[in-house]
């Protein structure tokens, strides 16, 4: 690993514009359960059933009982972690611009990374159904199910639910940061739903370098990205940091 890590933070020295693509993996450390793989969410329950905008609209108050519920807690409780920590400190580098995230935990923001594009929307936020009022999660009063706004209308997480669009703004400027970057840092993500894995095959396309961050391989690994780096995103970040400090200085 210890080769990656510097060739990486010699590509990152030598960079002009980086972008990092996110998963949950990122966000493991800070107690947050991935979707797949080992303690995943889809491993307890079908998203299709469960994450799918028809199943909320058929019975809001069981996704929220069921789904919605678990992940208030889960994110109320969340702090970033080193992963999240090391993409904000790339940003005070210099060496990160934008952050596409696939996550709806809002971590990147409290880590400090001005540039985030939430391509499935926010867990942080609720929405009323009726007349469009956000709520901050953390403060939606969850004793009674489905949640309401002041206007009596359902309150619904400002995510993406499988079955609908991705929001047309965070597409258009994920494929912009795709199309511009000479580097792309996917940290985190099994690469398997679209269109948000579409990004690094943009960025290659482009010209840019792709690099994983990752324990696993992804069919990103040898077909898309130059090298995956086999570990934590804590753990990397933190040896990534330390190693482009040492070129940057
Ligand atoms: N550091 C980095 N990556 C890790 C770590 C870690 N500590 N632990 C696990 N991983 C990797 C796994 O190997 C896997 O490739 O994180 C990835 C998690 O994959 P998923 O759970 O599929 O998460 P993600 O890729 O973000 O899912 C994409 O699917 O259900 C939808 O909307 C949901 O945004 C989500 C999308």
């Amino acid at each position: 690993m210890d080769d990656l890590i510097k060739q990486t933070a010699a590509d990152l020295a030598a960079a002009h514009h980086v972008v990092a693509l996110t998963g949950a993996g990122i966000s493991i450390d800070s107690g947050i359960p991935p979707f797949r793989g080992k303690g995943g969410l889809w491993e307890r329950f079908d998203p299709m059933e469960i994450a799918h905008i028809d199943a909320f609209m058929q019975d809001p108050a069981r996704v929220w009982d069921i789904l919605v519920r678990e992940m208030k807690e889960i994110v109320d409780r969340a702090r970033p972690n080193d992963g999240h920590l090391g993409l904000a400190k790339l940003e005070q580098l210099g060496k990160l611009k934008t952050v596409i995230t696939q996550n709806i935990d809002g971590l990147h923001q409290a880590a400090g990374n001005s540039d985030v594009i939430e391509f499935h929307g926010t867990f942080a936020w609720q929405r009323c159904m009726a007349c469009g009022k956000k709520y901050e999660t953390r403060r939606v009063d969850i004793s009674q199910l489905p949640p309401r706004c002041e206007c009596g209308g359902i309150l619904r997480p400002d995510a993406v639910f499988f079955g609908e669009m991705i929001p047309t703004d965070a597409l258009l400027r994920s494929r912009n940061a795709a199309e511009n970057c000479d580097l792309m840092l996917v940290v985190g993500t099994s690469a398997v739903v679209q269109p948000v894995a579409l990004m690094p095959v943009i960025a290659k396309d482009n010209g840019a370098r792709v690099v994983e961050i990752n324990p696993e391989k992804t069919p990103l690994t040898g077909e898309i990205s130059d090298y995956l780096i086999m570990g934590g995103a804590g753990e990397v970040m933190n040896r990534l940091i330390e190693e482009l400090e040492k070129t940057l200085r």
